[in-house]
């Protein structure tokens, strides 16, 4: 494994190392055991849009593993007045010996890592989250045990954590029913691969994806960059809600999932997140693990 730029690159052995090794290293903080795999290596992280879970868990998690990470807002670099990405790619790959980036396009982080020689990590595109879904992993195998022939329900938009969640619970052995509304489905590039498994469904009623869940996931209406549509796409995801009703079809220990920010009231209500709390910030803190792990998996000499 060279970069991580989506789930759908990655073998199931390939992710199961990742969680494993992010099990271990959350032994290890807990127990104060040093870990410095990346001593004087510096992580580039280039920001084109709003973070805190993803800027603080790589910047700390850098820090654990001895090396150096640097925060680059796209809008303060040339990138931003339009130096072409594989000069960028070419330019940084002589300084840094990593590069996390969050953009808009998945083909700027597939650039960077055509024109680039080190390691490319993707911590949020239009198309996919697998930062945060590697976490998601983490920490529904951490409450249910392992992760195989759990039944998963993802109820709203079909952008990047939709993506990012069928394509990697379905290599986990998962089976994935997606509600979606009409004109917000998963990525075509992801339905494609999710045909030839028997276990994904994509409907438009939520009830369907709650039906005897284990697990629940649900994510904004409106994306980042997608404020505009966000009056419009309220009105368009009604009934795609995250609530009592819905969860007492489910079974009775499901857990939900939020890669958060949450808009309570919206995609889910104030009582669901708040009786869920403990699964929901363990996979938020889970995010310092999972990606501790990929920076080692990809950057250790
Ligand atoms: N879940 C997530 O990626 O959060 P941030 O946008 O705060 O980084
Ligand atoms: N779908 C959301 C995820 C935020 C972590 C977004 O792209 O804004």
């Amino acid at each position: 494994m060279k970069h991580l730029l989506k789930l759908l690159d990655l073998s199931s052995d390939e992710i199961t190392e990742i969680l494993n090794l992010a099990d271990q290293l959350k032994y290890e903080l807990k127990h104060g055991i040093e870990h410095h795999h990346l001593k004087g290596k510096t992580l580039g992280m280039i920001f084109s849009k709003a973070s805190t879970r993803t800027r603080v868990s790589f910047e700390t998690g850098m820090y654990q593993l001895g090396g150096y990470p640097m925060y680059l807002s796209a809008n303060d670099m040339q990138i931003g007045r339009g130096e072409p990405i594989q000069d960028t790619a070419r330019v940084l790959s002589r300084y840094l010996d990593g590069i996390m980036i969050r953009t808009f396009e998945q083909s700027q982080v597939e650039d960077l890592a055509k024109f680039g020689c080190i390691p490319i990590i993707n911590a949020l595109t239009d198309f996919a989250h697998p930062c945060q879904v590697l976490a998601d992993l983490m920490t529904i195998r951490e409450f249910k045990g392992s992760l195989e022939g759990l039944q998963v329900g993802y109820i709203g938009d079909g952008n990047n954590m939709a993506n990012s969640i069928i394509v990697g619970c379905l290599k986990m052995g998962m089976a994935v029913t997606a509600a979606c509304p009409q004109g917000y489905h998963p990525d075509p590039q992801v339905l494609e691969f999710a045909k030839d498994y028997p276990n994904f469904h994509l409907t438009g009623d939520p009830k369907d994806a709650a039906k005897n869940a284990d697990v629940l996931f649900t994510d904004v209406w409106a994306s980042m960059g997608q404020e505009s549509e966000a009056e419009a796409r309220k009105v368009a995801f009604a009934g795609y809600q995250i609530n009592e009703e819905l969860l007492a079809l489910a079974k009775p220990d499901v857990m939900i999932q939020h890669c958060l920010p949450a808009h309570r009231g919206e995609e889910i209500t104030e009582k669901v997140f708040e009786d869920h709390a403990d699964e929901i910030f363990e996979e938020a803190e889970n995010r310092l693990h999972a990606q501790k792990a990929v920076l080692v998996t990809l950057m250790k000499s």
